[in-house]
């Protein structure tokens, strides 16, 4: 993976609902699982773009809370194809500077499951050109009732006051803590809505719904994002005015 453009990145986060692996399978009268194991490799091609986009952050919807709830056979193919994924892609990980982490509530994962992200956290800790958060048994509102633990602990051992706690505070008490807000959100597969994911974070995020299944999303349909992004003028409450042109956001996608 050649660095060397020479050129700014669009953005800094981009986070994406990969959605319509099991549509995508069907369509084509295969198993749910076929669509997973394709939707696999986009994940890689996706990954690997957004290196050359020079972005720095890319966090990527891949198990919700609420999928526990899908058949155990697809819960189990599911969770094989991470462990898959984590084994074969760690020297091109570590090859292209890319710093693994994970975001969601762990404790329902199996022990085998959260010793090998806890491995690959480790091992691509040094990572330098983007940081790849997977949410996994991941939900937006779970995170924020653990969050709200927190920060109630805290306030209950005398350590806050309940008048001082700040969106700060909060921000810290997410997994999110560190990560900057996603720039732009994109959600594959047509539907229009974003299933509890990064609701806290995703406050003044750039929406962009594509009607393609993930297995068939790739470089060409981020750069349409991106390009698509390029185009939006945020405001984050105030006035074009206040948000003078100049300021707009950059339109090259190389
Ligand atoms: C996204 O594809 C992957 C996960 C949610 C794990 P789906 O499995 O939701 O595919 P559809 O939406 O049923 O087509
Ligand atoms: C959202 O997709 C979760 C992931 C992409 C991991 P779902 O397929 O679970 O969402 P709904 O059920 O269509 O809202
Ligand atoms: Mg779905």
């Amino acid at each position: 993976m050649s660095k060397s453009a020479d050129f700014s990145p669009i953005l800094d986060h981009l986070a994406i609902i990969m959605d319509g692996n099991g549509r995508w399978a069907e369509q084509r009268g295969l198993p749910r699982v076929a669509g997973h194991q394709q939707g696999v490799r986009t994940v890689i091609d996706v990954v690997d773009e957004c290196v050359r986009q020079k972005i720095s952050y890319l966090t990527l919807f891949a198990f919700s809370s609420e999928n526990w709830g899908r058949p155990q056979s697809e819960v189990d193919t599911l969770m094989s194809l991470l462990l898959e994924f984590l084994a074969s892609q760690r020297q091109r990980m570590l090859d292209d500077g890319v710093r693994l982490r994970v975001i969601g509530d762990h404790s329902r994962l199996s022990k085998e499951v959260r010793s090998a992200l806890q491995r690959a956290e480790l091992e691509t800790a040094n990572g330098k050109h983007l940081v790849l958060t997977l949410a996994l048994s991941y939900g937006g509102r779970d995170e924020i009732v653990r969050a709200a633990r927190k920060i109630a602990q805290k306030v209950a051992a005398g350590e806050v006051a309940p008048e001082a706690v700040s969106a700060a505070d909060f921000e810290m008490a997410l997994d999110t803590a560190g990560l900057p807000d996603p720039d732009l959100l994109i959600r594959t597969s047509g539907e229009l809505r974003i299933s509890n994911f990064l609701l806290w974070q995703l406050a003044y995020a750039e929406f962009y719904f594509v009607d393609v299944y993930w297995p068939d999303f790739g470089p060409v349909e981020l750069r349409q994002a991106l390009e698509s992004y390029c185009q939006r003028r945020r405001r984050f409450g105030l006035t074009a005015e206040q948000t003078a042109e100049g300021e707009g956001l950059s339109n090259n996608v190389s």
